[in-house]
């Protein structure tokens, strides 16, 4: 048996492609597989990173070949792809959401519960080095009792219309890493209201989706969290939170490729933009 980690990307799209360069850069990660049912996709991302292809997820679930898969194929593939890798005894990481109903959310939560394998879902942010260093010092009691909590979340660009026809909106589309967030910091929220708006893209609006959200949720211990969503952003990804404490204040920014700060004597200081979508880089494996 091989001492690598051995893994299956499900879906040559956008995010499989992420993926399979995570895996590939990942210490103690091999990529064995690009499974996607368009051959040209599957081949043209295996040919990428130097791995198999297959157009047939099901036979590379069973093959014996792989101990792990990520799924990052159209959300209505995700329960039955989660089902079969746990039957065949695999880890799984699995893209949000689950599932766009939460019946089948709940209807899987029985199998994972018994998997003896490690199942996790794509909330990455949780793991963003930064976000992850504010959670271990909300904890260590830096900012005291929590009392309000700040998430700016922005793509960009907006998903291509055929995404955003299949999204499931953008509350269960993109909020729902922010909701993850939220309850990464207030676990228990009591009460939530929302309001949306189409401020700039015409084929959101015409899939009856927003492009601009904003939500309020409540916690139990008199928490107020305000998520502001854009699908858009002229300086790229944009990803910030701040948690405000009886005792203090934690605050992230985005990371930019450089810190140099620049003055003269027409302005006092430049940076570069936020980055893309990352693509790679190392990362520690979690299972
Ligand atoms: N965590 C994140 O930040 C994040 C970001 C983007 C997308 N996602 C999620 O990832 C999933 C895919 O999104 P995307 O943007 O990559 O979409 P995409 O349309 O770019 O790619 C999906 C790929 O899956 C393939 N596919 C279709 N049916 C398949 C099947 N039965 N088996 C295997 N592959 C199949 C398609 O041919 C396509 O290549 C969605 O559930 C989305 O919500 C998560």
């Amino acid at each position: 048996m091989s001492s690598e980690l051995r893994f299956a990307v499900i879906g040559a799209g956008r995010i499989g492609l992420v993926h399979s360069g995570s895996v590939t850069d990942t210490n103690g990660a091999k990529l064995e597989y690009v499974v996607d049912p368009i051959k040209e996709s599957a081949e043209s991302v295996a040919k990428q990173f130097g791995c198999k292809f297959s157009t047939n997820p099901l036979e590379v679930i069973n093959s014996g070949e792989i101990d792990a898969i990520i799924i990052g194929s159209p959300t209505p593939t995700h329960v039955p792809f989660m089902e079969a890798a746990i039957d065949a005894r695999l880890h799984v990481l699995c893209e949000k959401p689950i599932d766009l109903d939460i019946k089948n959310v709940n209807q899987l939560r029985e199998k994972v519960n018994k998997a003896n394998t490690k199942v996790a879902i794509g909330f990455n942010r949780r793991l963003d080095p930064e976000f992850y260093a504010v959670k271990k010092r909300v904890e260590k009691g830096d900012v005291g009792k929590v009392e309000q909590v700040l998430i700016i979340s922005r793509d960009p660009g907006p998903a291509p219309q055929s995404y955003i026809a299949v999204s499931g909106g953008i509350f269960r589309d993109m909020t729902i890493h922010d909701f993850d967030m939220a309850r990464n910091f207030v676990p228990d929220i009591i009460e939530v209201s929302a309001t949306g708006a189409n401020s700039f893209c015409d084929y959101i609006k015409e899939e009856n989706d927003f492009d601009n959200v904003t939500v309020t949720m409540k916690g139990s211990n008199g928490e107020i969290v305000t998520v502001i969503n854009s699908r858009h952003s002229a300086f790229g990804y944009d990803q910030r939170i701040e948690v405000f404490g009886d005792k203090g204040m934690l605050q992230t920014s985005n990371i930019t490729p450089t810190s140099v700060k620049y003055s003269t004597k027409d302005f006092t200081s430049s940076q570069d933009p936020a980055p893309e979508l990352q693509t790679g880089g190392p990362h520690t494996l979690f299972f």
